[in-house]
């Protein structure tokens, strides 16, 4: 029996954990595998952290570390205290961390000083932009990761260009694994109650609408940026339904930018109200990693509010536009929305979390 610690701790944290937690814990490999989930407490409101855990059925944190988000110093530093002492006690076989965030490399860090074998899920993913904190974050837990779980092949071929050979397995995606699983979850649910759950009546997405997030750091902290930004979803005059992260939210009133009214502000969405949001728009803009592939699998046109994507095949393909941030981009990539006639699968086949668990038990 391989006792694996998982660490998570922001939203699509939870989306990813919620797929392999479920695996490991079913009758296929309970006798194989057993699992202590740690929320480090990077994110912590309801709406970001709660309703998650209810929605995509995550067991309760184990144990919770109240590292609430701050500083990157801070927040990275307190963590890996409390980490290492999680581990201390727990002695695992192994960690698994996921995607990118400040709770990744905390977790991978603590445990390749400790000598634990470290999984990571989502690895090899680039942005060549040192100026983000997640391509410090990758780098970094890529090269103290023992098992490499490869979303695309893209991701391979980056970590065969750092000379990362060892360990590297392309697994397909786990986030398309989960929208798999909770499609048919969303069937179950009555979509009046999820809209309820953000302020919104169920008119709201029987007329056209495109679906925005914003919350990148870049974005958001630049206040010219955020400005520019919302000015061109004010001037598409398109109706936007915009679920708003809490620094979003933080910096739109700090700096008193305005929202035009054919914005529709709300609280962050739970998942299940974010797939329904995602079936129903016409297309989504956003700044986001995860929901620019969620874009991709719904076969909805999307445009990237950066000037680099780690996603590149979204926009080789011709389904995800780099817009950056300047207004009249934004706008022309508005207007010019279509869907091409090619899809390809470039995510793999929805069994990413199995191949990972294979790839656990066999090295
Ligand atoms: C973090 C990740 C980012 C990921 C995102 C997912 C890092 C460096 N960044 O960014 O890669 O895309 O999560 O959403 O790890 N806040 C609240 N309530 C919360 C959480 C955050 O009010 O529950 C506010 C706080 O003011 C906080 C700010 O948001 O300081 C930023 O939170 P933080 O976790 O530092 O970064 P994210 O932007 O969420
Ligand atoms: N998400 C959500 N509600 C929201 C915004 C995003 O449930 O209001 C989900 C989204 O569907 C995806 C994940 O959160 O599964 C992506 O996380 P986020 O955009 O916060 O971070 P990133 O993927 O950029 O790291």
């Amino acid at each position: 029996m391989k006792k694996i610690v998982t660490i998570v701790g922001a939203r699509p944290q939870f989306v990813k954990a919620a797929v392999m937690s479920r695996l490991l814990r079913s009758a296929e490999w309970n006798d194989r595998f057993s699992e202590v989930l740690i929320h480090t407490g990077q994110h912590y409101d309801d709406s970001m952290s709660g309703v998650f855990f209810r929605e995509l059925d995550l067991p309760n944190p184990d144990l919770h570390l109240q590292v609430e988000s701050g500083g990157h110093g801070r927040m990275t530093g307190s963590m890996l205290l409390r980490i290492e002492e999680a581990l201390e006690e727990q002695k695992p076989d192994l960690v698994l961390v996921y995607g990118d965030t400040n709770s990744t490399l905390a977790g991978a860090l603590a445990a390749a000083k400790m000598g634990i074998p470290v999984a990571h899920v989502e690895a090899g993913l680039r942005s060549y932009n040192k100026g983000m904190p997640e391509e410090i974050n990758r780098l970094l837990t890529d090269n103290i990761s023992d098992w490499l779980f490869c979303p695309t092949q893209t991701a391979v071929s980056n970590l065969e260009k750092e000379n990362i050979r060892k360990g590297v397995y392309l697994t397909g995606d786990i986030m398309f694994d989960a929208i798999l699983f909770y499609q048919e979850k969303l069937q179950q649910s009555n979509p009046h109650q999820l809209l309820q759950s953000i302020g919104l009546n169920d008119r709201f997405t029987e007329e056209p609408f495109l679906l925005a997030t914003i919350h990148r750091a870049s974005n958001t902290d630049d206040p010219a940026k955020l400005s520019a930004i919302m000015q061109a979803l004010g001037r598409s005059r398109q109706r936007i339904m915009l679920p708003l992260h809490p620094r979003t939210r933080k910096m739109l009133r700090q700096h008193q930018i305005q929202v035009q009214s054919n914005v529709r502000i709300t609280e962050p969405a739970g998942y299940l109200t974010m797939l329904l949001l995602e079936n129903r728009c016409q297309a989504i803009v956003t700044d986001s990693g995860g929901v620019q592939k969620e874009a991709y699998f719904m076969q909805k046109p999307c445009i990237t509010l950066r000037d680099e994507t780690e996603w590149t095949e979204t926009v080789e393909s011709g389904w995800n536009t780099l817009a950056g941030t300047e207004p009249e981009k934004i706008l022309t990539a508005i207007q010019q929305l279509h869907k091409p006639n090619r899809y390809p699968a470039f995510y793999g086949d929805g069994q990413s979390a199995e191949k990972m668990l294979k790839a656990l038990l066999d090295h």
